[in-house]
């Protein structure tokens, strides 16, 4: 009997060891543990047995059973390390493999050029005053003494709100330029200094349409900032100053500046600014179409009945203001030959910034 149950656990090690797979084991525990196995029939034949030899056998017998048991446990216990290790081997990540690059975006060339702007005129004191995109044709034109039917309108034609004009009422349009800004803030300013009101230094940025060909050179949306400094004793020659040195800290300080006379219904006398040109220093070339020069901004000082629609007597205060395109600025700082690109969204030009 000793060499039958020697045997049965032979064969039944013998099988486990045989077993590579954790769903095998159920057979092997049904065939060698269960009802119908060897050493059940063993246990079931202990009644037959002799009174001497019924406790050695039973006795034996249930020390195989429980060795074959932990065999058992044991095995199922390698063959779950076995899988696990299996498992981390397969999903291994391999860190020295480079990341991907997230894609980082970054700010549209006309905010980088408006930001510098700021950071320009803020070094010399300005304020930034934001003003309204929807202006009335009164604030737009009127206060800034473009009289009803005068033809320096025709140079800003813009879009007009239907409905406004349907009742009768001051048009509402979007706003030409941010001059009308202008207006606001003397207003402001005047009326919470109803007396001896101090200086304003501001810029007022933002966006402007025009009802336009869009060209190479015109869109119907752009930015402005306006300019607008006010105080007693101010001259042209603060206005050249100021501009001249902004011209420097925009384009180098070899940037070369010259103003023309010109006309604003708004300013008193008016002057546009030119810089040098970028390509071909002065010369002539394509980009500056032969002149050596290109126009940046618009600037004047500020006309005695613009003053007195701000709430400032003309007889104590004086002021200058200008008005400059960003994008025409970036287009000049970048060599960029067509303004429809900044509001097309095409990556190919915007990743370039
Ligand atoms: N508003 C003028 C324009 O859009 C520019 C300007 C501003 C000129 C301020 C003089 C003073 O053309």
């Amino acid at each position: 009997m000793g060499e039958g149950l020697e045997q049965i656990k032979g064969e039944a090690i013998e099988a486990l060891e045989n077993i590579n797979e954790q769903t095998d084991l159920e057979a092997w525990k049904v065939k060698y543990l269960g009802r119908s196995s060897a050493i059940m029939g063993v246990f079931k034949s202990l009644g037959t047995l002799s009174k001497e030899d019924k406790p050695i056998v039973g006795k034996n017998a249930n020390l195989v059973k429980v060795a074959l048991e932990k065999a058992l446990a044991q095995k199922d216990d390698l063959l779950n390390q076995h899988a696990i290790y299996q498992s981390l081997e397969e999903e291994k990540i391999d860190v020295t493999l480079p990341g991907r690059k997230t894609a980082s975006g970054s700010l549209h060339p006309t905010t980088q050029t408006l930001r510098e702007i700021y950071r320009v005129f803020g070094d010399m004191g300005f304020q930034i005053y934001r003003s309204q995109e929807v202006e009335s044709d009164m604030y737009n034109f009127q206060l800034l003494n473009f009289p009803l039917h005068h033809p320096a309108r025709d140079m800003q034609d813009t879009f007009f709100l239907k409905s406004s004009q349907d009742r009768g009422e001051d048009p509402l349009l979007l706003r030409t330029h941010t001059s009308p800004g202008q207006i606001h803030a003397m207003r402001e300013h005047t009326s919470k200094y109803p007396e001896d009101p101090p200086p304003i230094r501001i810029i007022l940025p933002g966006m402007c349409y025009r009802y336009e060909q869009i060209t190479a050179r015109s869109e119907i949306q752009f930015n402005q900032v306006e300019g607008l400094a006010i105080g007693k004793g101010i001259t042209f020659g603060d206005l050249k100053g100021t501009l001249s040195n902004f011209a420097r800290r925009m384009f180098g300080q070899d940037a070369k500046t010259r103003f023309r006379a010109s006309h604003f219904p708004f300013t008193e006398p008016s002057a546009e600014m030119d810089v040098g040109c970028f390509l071909c220093g002065g010369e002539g070339c394509s980009v500056c179409k032969g002149a050596g020069w290109l126009e940046i901004l618009g600037c004047g000082m500020v006309h005695p009945t613009v003053l007195e629609n701000g709430g400032f007597d003309p007889e104590v205060y004086s002021g200058f203001a200008f008005g400059m395109g960003s994008e025409r600025i970036t287009m000049t700082r970048h060599h960029i030959e067509d303004i429809r690109y900044f509001w097309a969204n095409d990556l190919r030009f915007l990743d370039q910034f």
